[in-house]
C-alpha cells in the first residue's frame, strides 16, 4: 500500500477527501498513487505540508516491476541512490576502478556490446553528463542517439510520455534522461521496456554524479567509511547534494551540510546529515569539502542578498578551507561559478581540487553503470 494511502487511513480520511484538500480530482490522485503520474512541484508541496512531512517526494517515485535479480547489482534501472545498498554501490565503483586502472580492458576491439543502443534524452542543459554518457556508451561499442529536443516533435506538442513510447518502439536498450521535473525518470521507467538512467531530475537525484564523486574520494583517500564530508552551498535546490548525502551515509561517511538558512533543506529533510550555517563550524575536521553552485534555474525568489555577499560568507577560499583538515580535498560537480561559490585561484589548484578528476572518472562510472544494466540477466530476458 502507498504510504499516502496509509496516512489517509490513519487520519480517517478518504482519497476523495484528500484529493479535495489539494485541489485535484480523485482520479488524478489515484494515478499519483499507482505510479502512473507524478505530482507537479506545487501539488507535491501541498502534500508534504498537509501531511506535516510524513509523506515526502520520494514516496511518489514508485517504479513498477523494479525487478530484483541475482547478481550484485539488483536493479533494472538506475533512478537514484535511494534504494541502492552498499554492495550495489561498491559493485559499480569496483567495476569503474577496473576500467580506469586495467589497460587490458580494450572495449574498442571486443565490441561486446555491439548492437545495443543508448538514447540521450536531455530536457535540461548539460555539458559533462551528456557528453560522458555518449563517450562511455561509444567506448563500450553501443550505438548512441542524442535526441535534439529543440528540433524534436516535442516542439509540435508531443508529450514526454508519447515521445518516450515512440523511442521505446525503436527498442533501445538504455534511455538516459535529464528533466526539470523530479520523478520523470521513474515515470518513464514504468512505461518503457528498456533500462532508464536518471541523469538528473529536478531537485531530486543525480545518481551518476554521486557515484563518480564517491569514486574520486575513494581513489584519493582509499576509503569512504569514516570520512567527514562537508557539502557547502545551495543544498536546498541540489539533486547532487541529495544523491551524495544518501550515498556517503550508506557507505559509512558522515556528512555536514553548510549553507545560509534560506538554502538549507527543512529540518526533517536532512537525510542523516548535520546542518550548519557557519562555515568554520561546518568545515571543522572535514576530509572532503564539496562545493555546490547556486542553482538559479530552480530558484523562485531571492535567497541571498547578492553574489558578492554570498562569496564573503560562503564562497570557499584558502582562508575558509583552512578550517577543514590540512589534507582536505575540494570537489565541485561543475559547472563552477568563479568568485561566487569558489575562489578562482583555489579552483585551479590541482593539488587541492579534484574538479577535472571528477569529470574524468565520470566516463568510467557511466561505463560501469551501462555494463551493470546491460549485464543484468533478468533484464536481458525482458527485452
Ligand atoms: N555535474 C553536472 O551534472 O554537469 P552538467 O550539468 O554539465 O551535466
Amino acid at each position: 500500500m502507498h504510504n499516502l494511502d496509509k496516512w489517509i487511513i490513519n487520519n480517517s480520511l478518504s482519497r476523495q477527501l484528500f484529493a479535495k484538500k489539494i485541489n485535484i480530482s480523485t482520479a488524478t490522485l489515484s494515478r499519483y498513487l499507482s505510479g502512473d503520474r507524478i505530482p507537479k512541484q506545487e501539488i507535491m508541496e501541498k502534500i508534504v505540508k498537509i501531511t506535516r512531512g510524513s509523506i515526502s517526494p520520494d514516496d511518489f517515485y514508485i517504479t513498477k516491476n523494479n525487478n530484483i535479480f541475482i547478481n550484485n547489482f539488483k536493479k533494472k534501472h538506475l533512478l537514484g541512490i535511494e534504494g541502492l545498498n552498499k554492495n550495489e554501490i561498491s559493485s559499480i565503483l569496483n567495476r569503474a576502478d577496473d576500467i580506469v586502472s586495467n589497460s587490458k580492458i580494450n572495449y574498442s576491439k571486443d565490441h561486446i556490446y555491439r548492437g545495443k543502443t543508448l538514447v540521450n534524452l536531455f530536457f535540461e542543459d548539460s555539458t559533462r553528463t551528456k557528453t560522458s554518457f555518449e563517450l562511455a556508451a561509444k567506448r563500450l561499442g553501443l550505438d548512441v542517439i542524442n535526441m535534439q529536443i529543440e528540433t524534436s516533435s516535442i516542439r509540435k506538442g508531443e508529450s514526454l510520455l508519447d515521445t518516450a513510447m515512440t523511442l521505446n518502439a525503436m527498442r533501445p536498450d538504455i534511455l538516459v534522461i535529464r528533466h526539470a521535473l523530479s520523478g520523470t525518470p521513474h515515470l518513464l521507467a514504468n512505461k518503457v521496456k528498456c533500462s532508464v538512467i536518471n541523469a538528473g531530475d529536478g531537485k531530486h537525484e543525480h545518481p551518476t554524479q554521486a557515484l563518480l564523486d564517491a569514486l574520486a574520494i575513494r581513489k584519493r583517500k582509499n576509503k569512504i567509511k569514516g570520512l567527514k564530508v562537508a557539502i557547502c552551498g545551495d543544498i536546498a535546490h541540489s539533486r547532487v547534494a541529495r544523491s551524495n548525502i544518501k550515498l556517503l551515509i550508506t557507505m559509512g561517511a558522515s556528512v555536514n551540510i553548510i549553507a545560509p538558512s534560506t538554502l538549507l533543506p527543512s529540518g526533517d529533510n536532512l537525510l542523516g546529515a548535520k546542518s550548519y550555517t557557519n562555515m568554520q563550524k561546518g568545515l571543522s575536521g572535514a576530509d572532503i569539502v564539496m562545493i555546490l553552485r547556486l542553482q538559479l534555474e530552480r530558484m523562485h525568489g531571492t535567497y541571498i542578498p547578492s553574489a558578492k555577499e554570498y562569496f564573503k560568507f560562503y564562497g570557499l577560499d584558502r582562508n575558509k578551507l583552512s578550517y577543514a583538515k590540512d589534507d582536505a580535498l575540494v570537489m565541485h560537480p561543475g559547472p563552477i561559478n568563479r568568485g561566487v561559490e569558489i575562489d578562482s585561484e583555489l579552483a585551479d589548484d590541482i593539488n587541492r581540487t579534484l574538479i577535472l578528476e571528477q569529470v574524468e572518472l565520470g566516463v568510467a562510472i557511466r561505463m560501469s553503470v551501462i555494463e551493470h544494466l546491460l549485464n543484468n540477466s533478468e533484464h536481458k530476458n525482458n527485452v
